[in-house]
């Protein structure tokens, strides 16, 4: 099979595509024939290999040489222990953990997919599962949005804020974006109220405030966040910067007893709301915004966009089979 593989860190250089042995199916595995996969931003940290990375995937060079965790596909075979699927079955989600996506074929295990909706493209499916999932477990589960709600969302532009300002939507709330200024206008059109060229505006420090914040970004100080809150206010951070993430951790708890205001970190929980997004998808709530497609080979060119920050929502690959 096709694939591309990275057998040492370092920049898109190191991405090669290659003619491969297809994974062999374990028991409680499922056979994968990839139809699309998108870049998420832990595809980029595994690439480039930070010390967090590389503690995860190999110190001096990577274990797993296939990147690629939110699939679509095909099963084209299942493992004697697999019971929910079977072959044909056309399913999405997150693998990151094994990962392998970029390739014709992937393992995966059956827990970590869903059917995919007919109604839905592979593209679609693709875009979905990490990004959508941090959205609403960001919003939903530690934000608690609920109407009329002033609400910002920092970084809004990429994967997680182009499904989130369409799921906050849905609460009726007023919502802010914080994003590039080439993207403010594709955030007008998806229905933020108001929006803000971070290059511009600092949103901790313009007087205003808000319910309610989900920072894709997390690039401020935590103390500045929790300042830009209304009284009972929620900052909800879903990534970023290391360092802010971890002051978020560690003064979180003490800003919520002195203020009020609750700074709260989403822990990813893989592929716990696909069976919610199926729903909003099929009832025409919410609509993955695609970057792309890109073919197999341009797996490199795809990278270099997405970490260039250029993308407008997710960056997806869809693969031909001949
Ligand atoms: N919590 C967990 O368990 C978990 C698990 C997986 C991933 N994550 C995290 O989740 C996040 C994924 O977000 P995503 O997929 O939405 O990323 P994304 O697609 O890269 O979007 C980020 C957006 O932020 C914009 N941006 C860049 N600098 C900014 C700034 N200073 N202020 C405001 N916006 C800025 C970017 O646009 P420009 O580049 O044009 O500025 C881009 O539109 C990552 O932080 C990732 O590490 C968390």
């Amino acid at each position: 099979m096709k694939a591309i593989v990275y057998t040492r860190y370092g920049t898109t250089d190191v991405l090669e595509l290659k003619e491969i042995d297809k994974p062999i199916l374990k028991d409680n595995e499922v056979l994968i024939k990839v139809y699309a996969v998108s870049i998420n931003d832990w595809d980029l940290g595994l690439l480039q290999g930070d010390l967090i990375n590389r503690l995860i995937n190999g110190l001096l060079k990577p274990k797993i040489k296939i990147l690629g965790s939110d699939v679509a596909g095909r099963i084209e075979a299942v493992g004697k222990n697999v019971k929910k699927f079977q072959p044909g079955d056309e399913v999405y989600g997150d693998l990151s953990g094994s990962w392998g996506g970029f390739a014709e074929y992937v393992c995966g295990r059956e827990n970590a997919l869903a059917l995919k909706p007919v109604s839905m493209s592979y593209e679609e499916a693709a875009a979905i599962p990490q990004a959508a999932m941090l959205a609403i477990q960001g919003l939903c589960d530690k934000g608690q949005i609920h109407s009329g709600q002033k609400l910002l969302i920092n970084g809004a532009g990429g994967g997680v804020g182009t499904f989130a300002v369409q799921i906050a939507k849905l609460s009726g709330v007023e919502i802010t974006g914080v994003d590039s200024s080439g993207k403010l206008d594709m955030l007008r059109s998806m229905g933020f109220d108001h929006v803000i060229d971070y290059a511009q505006e600092d949103f901790t420090k313009n007087g205003k405030c808000y319910d309610l914040i989900l920072d894709v970004k997390t690039n401020r100080s935590i103390f500045n966040c929790a300042r830009a809150l209304c009284l009972n206010g929620i900052y909800v951070t879903v990534g970023g910067s290391m360092g802010r993430l971890l002051q978020a951790l560690l003064l979180g708890p003490w800003i919520s007893i002195i203020s009020k205001k609750k700074i709260l970190v989403v822990s990813l929980k893989q592929n716990k709301d696909l069976a919610y997004m199926n729903e909003l998808f099929e009832s025409g709530k919410v609509k993955p915004v695609i970057d792309g497609p890109y073919k197999l080979d341009e797996v490199p060119k795809a990278f270099r966009h997405f970490g260039e920050g250029a993308h407008k929502g997710k960056v997806v690959i869809t693969i031909e089979h001949n």
